[in-house]
């Protein structure tokens, strides 16, 4: 149903603020609140709201019944309102039309005596999150939620047409994907049980069985720390695709970050504009290479793009080269692609240049600093492959030209958003996945399922995570995850 339709169905002959542009000289009724208002002597300027956007209201003293004009003067912030009026298209306008109000329904009265407690002036954060319920009704908010919304639907279109099934995992599971270190274990009827932390291994199971699939649900870990990019519950999307390897994993986030990024653009430019957004960064991100086959680098950096080519699906006659590629049609790279040693050197010389406070260690995950030095040097997001199998998961396939490195990747958004995406390969042998999960000090009776999908028809398989949150706070452009999600859970924060 279009939307349209759908409005039609649940508002007969109301209009939504958001559509007025087809509305202009018409009289319309809206369904709101009082957002603001504004007074001029015999002139009144209310600003409702309806969801959908604002829209400011005219209400001369002249031109409407004495009971009409003191009832849109009686109106308090938040108040709830039937307003009947005329549109008329307004450059000047922010939003391009004001209304000629005619007449306005009180439906709640918010009492002056006990007024709505966020005022257009300025709260500070804490304020805002302990009243995040009213907080969600301010415009940069709804902004912020219906780019958050877009961001998930096209998530889920891309997997959708692209001939992958969502196969949904549980949320209650018996044993660790992501470490132990930040599970939430409950008591299931006596025993013990975690909230999961990503749907990976159970989407390992459904790949063997349909091929390509995603999850998509939220997902759930204890940080115990207080960073701008960590919740303790956030939504993660998850594709999984059996005969992909690495490389076929990378080309597939990279489509995937296209499409999303190109369907944000396409429908959101008034929200990004509400919310402050430096579209251009963002058009920079999808823009075609002007170099066919290069990645977008810094004058005078490295080209990567060989790089990539490592791994399986460079050795000639393997089995692997006729692996699935995951993004659909064959293009050069668009994303600069870094090995883990690239990344080390460049962050070497970064420090040795004095352009990062502390070294880079060989052999260490890269720390937030690392990876916001990273991702500056490119307009696009930056993807880090290959690094050493002792810092990442035990479910990570070893690089047959190093096995001291995994076959994994993390994503980096540009502008310093850090990691948004995390992906690998997954170990396709029974006897490594084994020693790999007893070196890790899990339970294997937990992994005898797990274990199952290598001793039946096992096959080179890849997959990874998006957080979806991450990604709203890159392409709001927004210095921390709380404003992502309608109700953000972090280590200090269950309220409301
Ligand atoms: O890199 P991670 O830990 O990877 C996995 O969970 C894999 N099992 C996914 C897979 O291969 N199917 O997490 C994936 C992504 C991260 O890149 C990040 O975007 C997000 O999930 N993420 C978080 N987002 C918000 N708060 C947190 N605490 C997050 N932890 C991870
Ligand atoms: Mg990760």
């Amino acid at each position: 149903m279009s939307e349209s339709a759908t409005e039609q169905v649940t508002n007969p002959r109301i209009a939504t603020i958001s559509s007025l542009a087809a509305h202009v000289g018409d009289t319309v009724t809206l369904h709101g609140w009082l957002y603001n208002m504004r007074e001029s002597g015999k002139l009144l300027f209310p600003i409702f709201r309806d969801g959908t956007g604002t829209i400011q209201g005219i209400v001369p003293k002249a031109a409407v019944s004495e009971e009409v004009f003191d009832r849109v003067k009686s109106l308090t912030q938040e108040s709830s309102v039937i307003v009947t009026g005329r549109v008329r298209a307004d450059a000047r306008a922010p939003s391009g039309f004001e209304l000629d109000v005619a007449d306005v329904e009180i439906v709640h009265l918010v009492p002056e005596s006990a007024p709505y407690p966020i005022t257009p002036k300025e709260h500070g954060v804490d304020f805002l999150m302990e009243h995040r319920h009213l907080w969600v009704r301010t415009p940069r908010q709804s902004s912020i939620l219906r780019i958050r919304a877009t961001i998930m639907r096209a998530a889920q279109e891309y997997f959708d047409t692209n001939g992958f099934i969502r196969t949904d995992p549980p949320i209650l599971t018996p044993a660790a994907c992501e470490g132990t270190s930040t599970l939430f274990e409950l008591d299931y009827f006596g025993d013990p049980a975690f909230l999961t932390q990503s749907g990976q291994l159970y989407m390992e199971a459904t790949a063997l069985a349909l091929g390509k699939v995603y999850s998509f649900g939220p997902t759930f870990r204890a940080e115990k720390s207080k960073t701008r990019r960590h919740l303790t519950e956030f939504w993660m999307i998850e594709p999984e695709v059996a005969f992909m390897d690495l490389d076929g994993d990378m080309d597939l986030a990279e489509a995937f970050l296209i499409y999303i990024v190109t369907r944000v653009l396409e429908l959101h430019r008034a929200d990004l504009k509400v919310i402050g957004r430096d579209i251009a960064k963002l058009e920079a991100v999808i823009a075609p290479s002007t170099e066919p086959g290069a990645p977008s680098t810094e004058p005078g950096a490295p080209s990567f793009a060989s790089s990539a080519k490592g791994g399986l699906s460079s050795e000639s006659g393997s089995p692997a080269s006729a692996l699935a590629r995951g993004g659909g049609e064959a293009r050069p790279p668009l994303f600069p692609r870094l090995s883990y040693d690239q990344a080390h050197q460049m962050l070497d010389a970064a420090f040795k240049a004095g352009k990062l406070e502390a070294p880079h260690i060989y052999g260490d995950d890269l720390g937030s600093p690392d990876e916001t030095y990273l991702s500056n040097q490119f307009d696009r997001p930056v993807m880090i492959h290959r690094y050493p199998a002792a810092s990442k998961a035990f479910y990570m396939q070893p690089d047959p030209a190093d096995p001291t490195k995994a076959l994994c990747v993390d994503v980096l958004a540009p502008e310093g958003y850090g990691e948004i995406i995390g992906g690998s390969q997954r170990v396709d042998s029974y006897d490594l996945l084994k020693s790999r999960i007893l070196e890790h000090n899990l339970p294997l009776a937990a992994f005898e399922w797990y274990l199952d999908l290598r001793r039946y028809g096992s096959v080179p398989h890849s997959g990874f995570g998006m957080g979806i949150e991450r990604v709203v706070a890159w392409l709001c452009g927004l210095d921390h995850v709380r404003e992502t999600i309608p109700f953000a859970r972090t280590l200090n924060r269950i309220y409301p």
